[in-house]
């Protein structure tokens, strides 16, 4: 699909087809291709639960506000940020490291930074935790919509509730819910609504 259609044709689906299932495979595809969004040093502080079964929509669709799209949708994604991404446990060092011919002073000095930059302050954590994991949500819903697949955003939810049903690190935050799946063309989709423009939103200095 080219990019233009792909902005254009992309939507927030109400309405999943419950008989349409997105498989494993498929799923890979999709998250291995929207890791390619881009996140500070490369840090990629962000993970993902994928809800698929019953039993999991059950445990999640009451902390979403009762979105019924949650139970049609085949999978929904808890989009998670680390706040402490930029610390020594996360792997990614260790892959820079190797990157760079093992010099441990680059590595080390790109360390303090990140930790500097990232980590000074509760304010500065969740902004690096939300802000790259917030471009790996967009990510995924292109990549989706690259396969034919529909997505659907979903922050009216209980982001403690899910921080906590889920089991989620102290470190961790809920960023969003992305809704997977495909449109249940039996159902009407609202007109998109237009977008303010550059004339609206754009300030030159
Ligand atoms: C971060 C985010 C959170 C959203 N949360 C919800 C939500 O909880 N429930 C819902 O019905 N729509 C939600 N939306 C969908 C928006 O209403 C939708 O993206 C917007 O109206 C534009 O429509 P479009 O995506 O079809 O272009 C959310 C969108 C974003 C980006």
């Amino acid at each position: 699909m080219d990019t233009k259609t792909l902005f254009k044709e992309r939507r927030s689906v109400n309405f999943f087809d419950k008989n349409k299932p997105i498989d494993e495979t498929l799923l890979k595809e999709v998250v291995d291709m929207a890791v390619l969004a881009p996140s500070a040093f490369n840090l990629q502080p962000w993970r993902i639960i994928a809800i698929r079964t019953d039993a999991g929509k059950n445990r999640l669709v009451g902390l979403a506000n009762k979105q019924e799209k949650i139970l049609d949708a085949p999978v929904t994604l808890i989009i998670i940020g680390n706040k402490d991404g930029f610390a020594d446990s996360n792997p990614v060092w260790d892959e820079m490291l190797a990157s760079v011919g093992g010099n441990t002073e680059m590595v080390a000095g790109a360390k303090q930074a990140a930790t500097f930059l990232y980590g000074s302050s509760e304010d500065r954590k969740l902004k690096f935790a939300e802000s790259n994991a917030g471009l790996l949500a967009m990510s995924l819903m292109i990549a989706a919509k690259d396969k034919g697949i529909d997505s659907h955003p979903m922050s009216g939810i209980d982001f403690d509730g899910i921080h906590k049903e889920f089991g989620l690190k102290e470190s961790e935050t809920v960023v969003m819910l992305i809704g997977l799946g495909y449109f249940d063309s039996s159902k009407q989709l609202f007109p998109r609504r237009p977008r303010r423009l550059f004339e609206d939103i754009t300030t030159i200095i």
